[in-house]
Order: structure tokens, then C-alpha cells, then sequence
């Protein structure tokens, strides 16, 4: 018998907690910012309606169906096909690729947390803030201390089994970061760059949108969801039998996209209001913010406790990544709890380690055109592997898995929800694996619009 949520809200808090992390405050905002504002919004926010949302409810599916890791789900639900069992691979290594390089954003928010202690920012101009972030990532030790210790802690999280712990601490952690995002933001809105931030962010100007922006912002609505990486569909292999997964999945997905709005609405006041560009890319938040702290009152206390929220979330996220590592390694290779999660934390900090470098010792190394190795495995993970799992998942659902499985699942083996499981079935068949490949091979330039 698999370990078993407690209950409803034991299960949606592990799935928020995954799900709400430095997706929606460090890389929402800055994506957001790098593809020219509102339109990308838009078509983010329709990308988290007609692919993100179905196909969270398609891994929550297979997961609860097949009760296994990823790639043991895909195996036991078509047991023939290597194909599929590939595709778990796929999910696999999109998990492994991203926590390498989670850790080492996770690690800056751990900086900012001891500058916060030190009470560094209080004070002090906002050249020399928005010059820190760039002192802590092209200094090596620096880079990879932070690394260390934020693996560090993911590690002993699992393995002291402080898991179920943490669980709790989301409880009252979540909504504590709701409300200092809501303060930030309504603060913001009192600053001078309000009409301009607030404009940026919801005007859509769809001259500044490209193709490229387009796929961006469904691999994000991946990337933001945890899907394609395997999060889901192991959590949901925890899931009880009894729950319904679309008041579940509706909940998620309405508090995740609800944080990274609320993200934006309180950063790009602030950008606009100290006079920098927003598209200044990864370290946006990190000059950002600080220049707030710094000016406010009591800016000091709200810093530590921003850093706080904002480490625990990228734990939590961490932590359901390393389960889908350390899951695969228990079900597959019969490995105990312990031994799995240490083995795959150290291989995950390991390849971390070229990312952490990105910006200092590797500055000069590209893996792709322009792209510092960081950059260069975000483009890859978020941009490539998650809109092709993505879209995988949703063939998968739609068309190879038997009808009967899924419909049993969606309406409660027949006790409710049949509408809702009719207009799934038509958007996972017809609607999300379509606008992913349309939009892939636009890109390519296949195809011209
Ligand atoms: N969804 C998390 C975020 O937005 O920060 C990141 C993440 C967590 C991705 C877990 C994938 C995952 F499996």
C-alpha cells in the first residue's frame, strides 16, 4: 500500500507548494518583462486555460490511475510501448535538468535573506542595490556556497523527514506570502512608476509579442503548473481515490496564476519607479525589490520576511522535484527512501554546479547561442523538453489511454462532473496538443502565419 495524503487539503497544500515557487515570483515577472508586457500576459493566461489547467487534471489521471513514479506510471498504464516509457524519460530528465539550476536561483534567495539579516539593503542608494545583484553572481565561492546550502537543506528536509512537517509549515507559510505580495503590491501602487508598471503589465501591445514569446509562455504555464516534469503525476500517485480532481486542480491553478499576478502588479511599479528597464532578465526581482525595503518603513523586518516566504516556496518546489528523482529510484531500482533521495540530491548538485559558475568562472561559456549555461538550460527545460512533454501528456490522455480510465477518473467512476469531463476530453484531444505543436512549429518555421 503507497503512503496516502492526509486528506484534501494535505494534498492541494503539497500540490501548491509545488506549484507556487520561484516560477511565479522570480521568472513570471522577468519573462514577462523580457517579452514586452501585457500581450505575453494574455497569451500566458490563456495558455494556463486551454493547455496547463487540462493537462494538470491529465497528469493528476495517470498518476492516481497508475499509483508509480513517472516512468513506472507510463509503463504500467501501456505496459507494450517503449515509446511511452520514453516519455517518462522525457519527464525524467526535464525534473533532473531543472532542479540543477533551481538550487542555484534558490541559493540567491538565500543571499538576499542574509543581507536582509545583516540589514545591507536599509538605507542604502539604489545604484549600489541594484549593483549587488550582479557582486553575488559572478562571485564563485559566493555561488556556490548558496548552492550548497539550499541543496543542503532540500536534503535534510526529505531525509529527517521534515517533508511531512513542511507540509504543515505551508499551511501557514502560503498565506502569509499571499499577504505580504498583496502589501507589496498595494505599496506599488502608491509609487511613481504605478500608471506606467500597471500599463506594461496589463496593456497588450501585440506588436512587442513574438512567436518566440508565445512558446515561452506555454512552456511557463508548464513550468509554473510543475507539469511535464513528473511532479504531478507522483503527487497524484499519493492522491486518494476519494477526491475529485477538478475542484482540486481548479484550486491549484487559480492560486499559482493568482501569486505570479500579484508578483507582477508588485515589481513593475517598482521598475518603472527607480527607472530601470524591464527586461533586464533574471536578476529583475533581486534589484528591484530591495530598493522597496530600502525606502520603507519598517522595510527592514518586511525584507526578512519576504526572503523568508520566498526560500520556503522555492524549498517546497525543490523538494517535489527531488520526489520525482528520488520516487523513480524507490519504485524502479527498489532503493530505500534514504539512500534515493541522497544519491539523487548529490548528482542534481553536482550538475548544479556549471549553473552556479554561469556568471563568473563559466561567464564565457555558451551552450547556446548567447546563453550563459543557466539561461541556456532554462531555454532548454522550459522553452523545448516541458511544451513537448506537455503535449506528449495530452496525446497521451486524449488518445492512447482508454476513455473508460480516464472517465471514471474525471467524473468519479460516473457520480458527477460529466460535463466537465466532456469539455476536457475535447480540449486535451483537440485544443492543447494542437496550439503546442502549432506553435512549435511556427517557431521553427514550418509553419506561417
Ligand atoms: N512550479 C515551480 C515554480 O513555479 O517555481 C517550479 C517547479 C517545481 C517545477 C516542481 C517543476 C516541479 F516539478
Amino acid at each position: 500500500m503507497r503512503n496516502h495524503w492526509s486528506g484534501r487539503l494535505g494534498f492541494i497544500l503539497a500540490a501548491v507548494g509545488s506549484a507556487v515557487g520561484l516560477g511565479n515570483i522570480w521568472k513570471f515577472p522577468f519573462i514577462t518583462g523580457m517579452n514586452g508586457g501585457g500581450a505575453f500576459v494574455l497569451v500566458y493566461l490563456i495558455a494556463i486555460a486551454i493547455c496547463g489547467l487540462p493537462i494538470l487534471m491529465a497528469e493528476f489521471v495517470i498518476g492516481r490511475h497508475a499509483q508509480k513514479d513517472v516512468v513506472g506510471s507510463f509503463r504500467e498504464l501501456t505496459p507494450k510501448s517503449i515509446f511511452w516509457k520514453g516519455v517518462g524519460w522525457l519527464n525524467l530528465s526535464a525534473a533532473f535538468i531543472i532542479l540543477s539550476y533551481y538550487g542555484v536561483v534558490a541559493g540567491w534567495t538565500l543571499d538576499y535573506l542574509l543581507k536582509s539579516v545583516l540589514g545591507t539593503f536599509s538605507g542604502e542608494e539604489q545604484k549600489v542595490i541594484g549593483s549587488m545583484f550582479g557582486g553575488l553572481v559572478s562571485d564563485p565561492v559566493r555561488q556556490m556556497i548558496c548552492l550548497t546550502v539550499f541543496m543542503g537543506l532540500c536534503l535534510l528536509s526529505v531525509i529527517s523527514g521534515v517533508q511531512k512537517g513542511l507540509e504543515r509549515w505551508n499551511r501557514v507559510l502560503m498565506p502569509t506570502l499571499f499577504v505580504i505580495l498583496l502589501f507589496m503590491a498595494g505599496y506599488a501602487m502608491t509609487t511613481d512608476g504605478a500608471k506606467e508598471g500597471l500599463k506594461f503589465m496589463l496593456y497588450p501591445d501585440f506588436s512587442k509579442l513574438t512567436v518566440g514569446g508565445v512558446l515561452e509562455a506555454i512552456g511557463h504555464s508548464f513550468f509554473t503548473l510543475s507539469l511535464a516534469m513528473g511532479a504531478m503525476i507522483t503527487y497524484a500517485s499519493y492522491m486518494d481515490k476519494k477526491e475529485s480532481l477538478w475542484p482540486v486542480s481548479t484550486r491549484i491553478v487559480f492560486l499559482d496564476t493568482f501569486v505570479a499576478i500579484i508578483a507582477g502588479i508588485a515589481i513593475f511599479p517598482i521598475v518603472f519607479a527607480v527607472g530601470m528597464k524591464p527586461g533586464a532578465g533574471p536578476g529583475l526581482i533581486f534589484k528591484t525589490l530591495p530598493q522597496v525595503f530600502a525606502t520603507i518603513p519598517m522595510g527592514g523586518f518586511l525584507a526578512i520576511l519576504f526572503f523568508i516566504l520566498m526560500a520556503f516556496a522555492a524549498l517546497s518546489s525543490a523538494i517535489s522535484l527531488l520526489e520525482v528523482l528520488a520516487a523513480y529510484m524507490i519504485d524502479e531500482k527498489k532503493m530505500s527512501r534514504k539512500k534515493a533521495t541522497s544519491i539523487m540530491t548529490i548528482l542534481v548538485y553536482l550538475a548544479g554546479i556549471p549553473s552556479a559558475l554561469s556568471y563568473s568562472t563559466l561567464g564565457k561559456v555558451t551552450l547556446l547561442p548567447g546563453k550563459p549555461v543557466l539561461d541556456s538550460l532554462d531555454y532548454i527545460a522550459s522553452n523545448i523538453m516541458l511544451p513537448l512533454g506537455g503535449m506528449l501528456i495530452a496525446i497521451y490522455a486524449g488518445y492512447v489511454l482508454d476513455r473508460r480510465i480516464t472517465e471514471a477518473e474525471i467524473t468519479d467512476e460516473g457520480r458527477g462532473y460529466k460535463f466537465v469531463f466532456d469539455v476536457w476530453y475535447f480540449v486535451i484531444r483537440f485544443v492543447a496538443p494542437v496550439a503546442v505543436l502549432a506553435v512549435f512549429l511556427t517557431k521553427i518555421g514550418i509553419l506561417k502565419f
